[in-house]
């Protein structure tokens, strides 16, 4: 299929390009570049030997969506342009709204004045975050705590509506907590600022950009007292895309589906892996929780495996290694 896909030189996306062109699809890459650098392209078609499309532009640009959509005759989209830092969600929630929310809904204008009827959304697991704990399936009651996660359910809910009364398919994938890298160690997860998350954070400690790690908590009420979350090796995230997108090509309407490995790990196991990869210790201390934690959060993944024929196949140790394999060739980041 011709596929545009969004933020397309980002951590996912760059991947998830890597799996659509090595799954013979034509990709058509749109991206701001406001948290990724151009560069990755040329990495991309060197590493994969196809030919792709990159332009520089934001999803906020009907005239240029439409145009695209058009010049490229492309038929399904993959959406992940977005901006996804929690945090900065809290302090400035307007962005994030414009950003996420603003940008699909013209995005999805473009589509329907170009008659393009197929669309996979990357959502998160943050759309299940609230007083819960645990193992979630898709559905699990959605109660976002931050204006990050309500973006992600309130475009779900966008996309549920449009297509109830128009002849259009949309799939919403749901990530838990992609890391690693593809083993080429050609891209990667390469953050602009300091790292939010768990392991581009022990990934540049292990390379020396950082001094140590700080744990957020230690009397979580898990066996060795420290978070844990479901990570998922971001090639079989990617492949997760590509089994989405044959589905839509079969008729698939609206659906919903988990992305993880079912398989929670805490802080400290990671530190271990990525130790174990890094063949050095990593420095850490503990530290207080961080506001909007919580101990457990994993999914359960019967359902991507049911009806996508979607499994996992990485496990932690490939991706530390493949996460540390990246970060040691590229110790400042793609730029
Ligand atoms: C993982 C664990 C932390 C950093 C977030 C977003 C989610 C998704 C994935 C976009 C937790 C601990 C972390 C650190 C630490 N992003 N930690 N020290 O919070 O599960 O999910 O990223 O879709 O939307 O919410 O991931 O990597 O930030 O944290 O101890 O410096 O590592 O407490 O237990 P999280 P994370």
């Amino acid at each position: 299929m011709n596929v545009l896909l969004t933020g397309g030189a980002g951590f996912i996306g760059s991947h998830t390009a890597v799996a659509l062109l090595e799954a013979g699809h034509q990709l058509t890459i749109l991206d701001n570049f406001s948290n990724s650098s151009f560069a990755v392209l040329t990495r991309l078609r060197e590493l994969t030997g196809k030919s792709l499309k990159g332009v520089e532009g934001d999803i906020r640009n009907l005239s240029l969506v439409e145009d695209l959509l058009r010049s490229q005759k492309i038929d399904a989209v993959i959406h992940l342009a977005g901006l996804k830092a929690v945090g900065e969600s809290v302090s400035d929630p307007l962005r994030y709204y414009d950003n996420n929310v603003s940008g699909t809904t013209t995005l999805l204008l473009g589509m329907q004045r170009a008659g393009v009827k197929k669309i996979v959304f990357s959502s998160s697991a943050t759309v299940y975050r609230g007083s819960q704990e645990g193992l979630f399936n898709e559905d699990s009651p959605l109660e976002p705590v931050n204006p990050y996660g309500r973006s992600k359910l309130m475009i779900e809910l966008i996309l549920r509506d449009y297509v109830a009364t128009n002849s259009f398919e949309a799939l919403v994938l749901r990530y838990f907590n992609p890391v690693g890298a593809h083993s080429s160690g050609r891209i990667g997860e390469s953050p602009l600022g300091v790292p939010n998350n768990l392991m581009p954070f022990v990934a540049q400690v292990a390379v020396g950009r950082r001094k140590e790690l700080a744990v957020f908590g230690q009397d979580w009420p898990t066996p060795d007292g420290t978070g844990i979350r479901d990570y998922i090796h971001v090639m079989d995230l990617a492949r997760g895309h590509v089994a989405a997108l044959e589905r839509l090509e079969q008729g698939g309407r609206f659906d919903v589906f988990n992305l993880g490995t079912g398989q929670g790990h805490s802080v400290l196991e990671v530190i271990q892996a990525f130790e174990k990869a890094s063949g050095k210790p990593l420095p850490y201390h503990f530290a207080a929780r961080r506001p909007g934690d919580q101990a457990v959060c994993c999914a359960r993944v019967e359902k991507a495996r049911q009806v996508l024929g979607f499994e996992t196949q990485a496990g932690l140790e490939e991706m530390a290694a493949d996460a540390w394999r990246f970060q040691m060739l590229n110790p400042q980041g793609i730029v």
